[in-house]
């Protein structure tokens, strides 16, 4: 049985192309022209992509006092209706839990997932056993780490952790990644609002100004690179974290920034509305920023000083958002995106000029796989990679709504937002996944992806680090002492 995709555009993060592709396997056969196919797929008018990549999500999170709420099923469902199809989650240990035990229960989530997904490890804190555990990880195909710099008392890891957690990362060949924030000021500038009766979500802002992610994002930068180990910084949300990361790579430091769809185009001003179930749907960190920042966010991805675009997907109902009722301190951070993410970052990117095509795929997906070790099984249109593809019809448009999303939540943080540009059929290895406004890949369908250790960056890096390190200096007499 096999599968052929006619009469569309094939655009990658190089390439734009007239050709049709074939399917055999889950994978793909053959790109050319006049193939032939026994199930036929017309793309007329329409962009064939490599199918969305999401690096960021948490699904069924244990996280502030409760879950979030997308597990794998509503989560995998909700990425591919909007042309995700693959997610990389967090598997989360608590701070004394085995990192193996965590891979378990984060294991054990997954059995009704629509798409294909992989893990992050997060360290979360530092002894002997997680050192010995991490080798493990990574033999298991996860080989990005990640530290929280924020959340103080509860995840986040010191300089010293975050050092050592480094080391043995980028010995092991990973890829090592923060959510850059300074916890310590956060903490002080949270308990200060609130004893000056700032009990609010817009305090949540407050509590976080950009130069707490600035200051975190360049700390990251330098330990890693005295660690020897590549950089992924996490939901870049302003200027001061970019022009850190910005500097670093104009430098030669092997360094990566994501962007989330909701920093990019969702503003501070959210934060001042007088509902304050809207204001509270919207805390997350770091919090929306205003127009400059964004702005900052654009160019890096137009620039290449930013890599990738991420949702952080981490979506909570307004009940639980309403815990954080007298203290803003207590709302569970985070919102969703995962089925939005490419029909916006279409619509505002390529719609607008600010990207072309070709970078709405390498953001979307490209630079992704290459980043975390998946490329080219997928993030590609090439023969051989998993038919993970992306029917894109440019012409349609729809009014994003809380009342037709696949998320599990009660409200959706873009609400109201056109878009024109949306995914018309989706591909997951080979089987339509998306259809007609209907998810089809059977729960289940999902598969762990493993990734390999030692990428081209790791080596180049690890080559570096060996020429350049400190060595002592050869001399041929040692003077005596006291004469
Ligand atoms: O507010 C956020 N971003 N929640 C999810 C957890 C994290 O920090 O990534
Ligand atoms: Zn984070
Ligand atoms: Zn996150
Ligand atoms: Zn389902």
């Amino acid at each position: 049985m096999t599968t052929l995709i006619r009469n569309g555009t094939i655009v990658t993060a190089d390439l734009t192309q007239k050709a049709d592709i074939l399917i055999e396997g889950g994978r793909i056969a053959a790109i050319g022209q006049g193939l032939v196919g026994d199930e036929v797929i017309d793309a007329t008018g329409c962009y064939v992509m490599p199918g969305g990549i999401d690096p960021h999500t948490h699904l069924e999170m244990p996280f502030m006092g409760t879950y979030s709420a997308d597990d794998f099923e509503s989560g995998t469902r909700a990425a591919l209706a909007g042309g995700t199809t693959m997610v990389i989650d967090f598997a989360l240990p608590a701070p004394d839990q085995s990192l193996l035990d965590a891979l378990k229960i984060w294991d054990n989530k997954t059995a009704r997932a629509h798409c294909d997904y992989s893990f992050h490890m997060a360290v979360t804190g530092w002894r002997q056993q997680v050192f010995d555990e991490m080798a493990e990880v990574v033999d298991r195909g996860i080989t990005s780490f990640k530290h929280f710099m924020a959340y103080k008392g509860a995840l986040m890891v010191n300089d010293d952790e975050m050092f050592a957690s480094f080391r043995r990362v980028g010995d092991l060949g990973g890829i090592a990644m923060v959510h850059a924030e300074n916890g310590d000021v956060v903490a002080e500038l949270s308990a200060r609002l609130l004893a000056e009766g700032n009990t609010g979500p817009e305090a949540h802002a407050y509590s976080r100004p950009a130069q707490v992610e600035g200051e975190a994002t360049n700390r990251a930068i330098m330990i890693a690179d005295m660690a020897g180990v590549p950089l992924y910084v996490v939901h870049v949300s302003c200027e001061d974290s970019h022009e850190a990361i910005r500097r670093a790579r104009q430098a030669g430091k092997r360094v990566w920034g994501e962007p989330l769809i909701q920093h990019l185009t969702l503003d501070e001003s959210e934060y001042q509305n007088p509902d304050w179930d809207h204001a509270a749907r919207r805390v997350m960190s770091p919090p929306f920023r205003d127009k400059r920042h964004q702005d900052s966010l654009w160019s890096g991805l137009m620039s290449g000083s930013l890599s990738c675009v991420a949702t952080d997907h981490c979506a909570f109902t307004t009940t639980q958002k309403r815990t954080g009722i007298g203290d803003f301190t207590k709302i569970p951070n985070g919102t969703g995106g995962l089925e939005d993410r490419l029909p916006l970052l279409w619509t505002q990117g390529v719609g607008t000029g600010r990207l072309t095509p070709n970078e709405f795929v390498a953001v979307a997906s490209t630079n992704i796989a290459k980043i975390m070790g998946l490329y080219p099984k997928k993030g590609a249109v090439l023969v051989g990679s998993d038919a993970d593809l992306l029917i894109w019809d440019p012409e349609a448009t729809k009014t994003i709504s809380a009342g037709t999303q696949q998320s599990a939540i009660d409200y959706n943080v873009f609400e109201g937002l056109s878009v024109k540009g949306l995914p018309r059929v989706v591909l997951s290895r080979g089987s339509v996944a998306w259809r007609e406004g209907a998810v089809e890949t059977p729960e289940g369908h999902g598969e762990f992806v493993a990734r390999a250790p030692g990428q081209p960056v790791n080596r180049a890096l690890s080559e570096w680090k060996a020429l350049t390190a400190p060595r002592p200096v050869a001399r041929s007499g040692i003077p005596q002492t006291g004469v």
